[in-house]
């Protein structure tokens, strides 16, 4: 295994800045600076880094002012390196997909004792990316660069469900390696929903595409592939997607069920939380590597717009605390015009019982959905841990997230990390909300199950909050299970207890993101590729009155 050796491309960033004339000016800015070795630099050069996301981190007393010792030893938080780092290694390495030599990506699972296969023995763009993370920590970049390279190229195929072609932004769910023995030739073949069970486009691939390549970006300082003109037309393609005007009045984006993680009938379709937060970081990470010019432009233009109202509603109108959560208790229902308290008439019988007991005083989260009448009160580790990653949510709605988890540890993280969602759903709702899902049953996959892949979100959230023990004692209840599991998919039960019913071993994404966390724990520094600054408050622009000078 090489040793992770640090970057440190840490220039400030293009915010969003919501005096729009200058996000047109202002060329995205990424540090050019290349990789040195974390020991070259002192903790407190890294301290005095603006606008990578750590200035919360590094203030924090969790870490020590003084700097870590050795930030690669895997053992500042942990005393020792882990038997489980090198074994998660050789298992990702086993999951490498090679096209025409070249490694393009990482299958979903490589587990040969599966009697069914379906598409896990695909590139799946999202599973990808923990993977990618990973790669990169450890320097090698080539496979991500040839990922978001075939992805880019496979954006470009026809795609068509039945007889409707889909939209030119689309990027792929998947896609797998097709060998012709005969001939001797390899084609990449991917599957935009056309294949997928349910017929859904994924939602979230071009935003973890484009967050990606950000990542990317940030690493290696290498430039040259994001301001690429085909990476260029690659983002406007998937922004075209998002940005285009409908029939909306809210600026958040309307989905159907299984067009993300949670690629099954749950209960999300609307505005769910996942798909929000991944939209406003995408938003975010396109607006730091969009160039100004031509057609870039008005998409940067388009960005800081949709970005203003869309960070207003999500902090106003998805954010539950106690206080809050008393409001819509005591909410007035059917109020007509401007001045009404409760804008989505939603109806305080419709709160379920559920909710009076999990919310703490202290603490706070991203409700699943908001839409007319309805409030999706479940919780969902996904879009809370994007949300505190990308700053969608405000230093104080991070803190109470955390909070929150820390409260209802035994829920949300029990003995395996993390929750999918909480609660799970059961009996007529279950009925009616998954179709009768034999896969989604209560506490189970997608309804409630716990999925290791989190681990590696939850421990960036600590990491943003300053909260690394938090994140050192799941990686440790993480360790005491996933090799002797064979690296499961997810587990079942209300604590986390048991390996999935029908969860694969060896799960990609399992191990990837394992090994994300335990590096990202050990050296913080390496938050700065997902993880972006607080967007700066609306500065009013003080001009002078016409009568000034009269
Ligand atoms: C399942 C998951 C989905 C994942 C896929 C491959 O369908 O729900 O999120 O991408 O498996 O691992």
């Amino acid at each position: 295994m090489k040793r992770v050796s640090s970057h440190v491309s840490l220039a400030s960033e293009a915010e969003i800045n919501l005096d729009l004339s200058r996000l047109i000016i202002d060329k995205p800015r990424f540090g050019l600076e290349r990789k040195r070795s974390f020991d070259e630099q002192s903790w407190s050069e890294l301290s005095h880094r603006q606008n990578d996301g750590f200035d919360s981190v590094l203030q924090s007393p969790a870490f020590p002012s003084g700097g870590f010792d050795s930030p690669f030893s895997m053992g500042t938080h942990f005393g020792g390196p882990h038997p489980l780092v090198n074994e998660a290694w050789e298992a990702l390495r086993k999951s490498v997909v090679y096209f025409r030599g070249q490694p393009v990506g990482t299958i979903a699972a490589v587990d040969h004792a599966s009697e069914e296969v379906l598409n896990y023995d695909q590139v799946f763009v999202r599973d990808f990316v923990p993977s990618a993370l990973a790669f990169l920590m450890n320097n090698e970049t080539d496979i991500v660069k040839n990922f978001l390279l075939k992805t880019l190229h496979l954006q470009s195929s026809e795609k068509m469900v039945d007889r409707f072609k889909l939209g030119a932004g689309a990027m792929p769910a998947s896609f797998k390696v097709d060998r012709n023995k005969n001939r001797n030739t390899e084609t990449l073949v991917a599957d935009f929903g056309e294949s997928a069970i349910g017929r859904v486009a994924p939602v979230d691939s071009g935003f973890w595409w484009i967050i990606l390549l950000r990542a990317y970006t940030k690493y290696t300082g290498d430039v040259s592939l994001s301001e690429s003109p085909d990476c260029q037309k690659c983002m406007r393609l998937i922004l075209n997607l998002c940005l285009s005007e409908g029939f909306d009045t809210f600026p958040t984006l309307l989905c159907t069920d299984g067009c993300s993680m949670i690629d099954r009938r749950m209960g999300i379709y609307g505005y769910p939380i996942e798909i929000q937060a991944l939209f406003y970081m995408a938003l975010r990470c396109a607006l730091q590597m969009l160039k100004p010019e031509g057609e870039g432009k008005e998409f940067i233009e388009k960005i800081g717009q949709r970005l203003h109202a869309l960070t207003y509603h999500m902090r106003n109108y998805f954010w539950l605390d106690f206080h809050n959560l008393n409001n819509i208790y005591r909410y007035k229902t059917e109020e007509y015009s401007h001045t009404a308290v409760n804008k989505f008439n939603v109806i305080p019988d419709s709160i379920p019982d559920w909710v009076f007991d999990f919310m703490p005083c202290r603490g706070g989260y991203f409700l699943g959905n908001v839409s007319p009448a309805m409030m999706d009160f479940r919780w969902f580790a996904l879009g809370n841990c994007i949300a505190i990653v990308s700053s969608l949510a405000t230093p104080e709605q991070s803190v109470a997230i955390m909070d929150l988890i820390e409260e209802r540890w035994d829920e949300l993280v029990g003995e395996m990390p993390l929750k999918i969602c909480y609660p799970a759903i059961e009996n007529h709702e279950w009925r009616i909300i998954t179709g009768c899902d034999p896969k989604n049953t209560r506490w189970s996959y997608h309804n409630g199950g716990s999925w290791p892949v989190l681990l590696w979100l939850l421990t960036a959230a600590c990491i943003k909050t300053g909260r690394p023990q938090m994140a050192k004692r799941a990686i440790e209840l993480a360790e005491s299970r996933l090799l002797k599991d064979g690296w499961p998919e997810y587990y079942d039960g209300k604590l986390g207890r048991f390996v999935g019913k029908q969860a694969r071993k060896f799960q990609t994404w399992s191990i990837a993101g394992y090994l994300v966390a335990r590096m990202m724990l050990e050296d913080p520094s390496t938050l700065m590729m997902i993880s972006m600054e607080e967007d700066r408050p609306v500065k009013p622009t003080m001009r002078r009155s016409a009568s000034w000078n009269a």
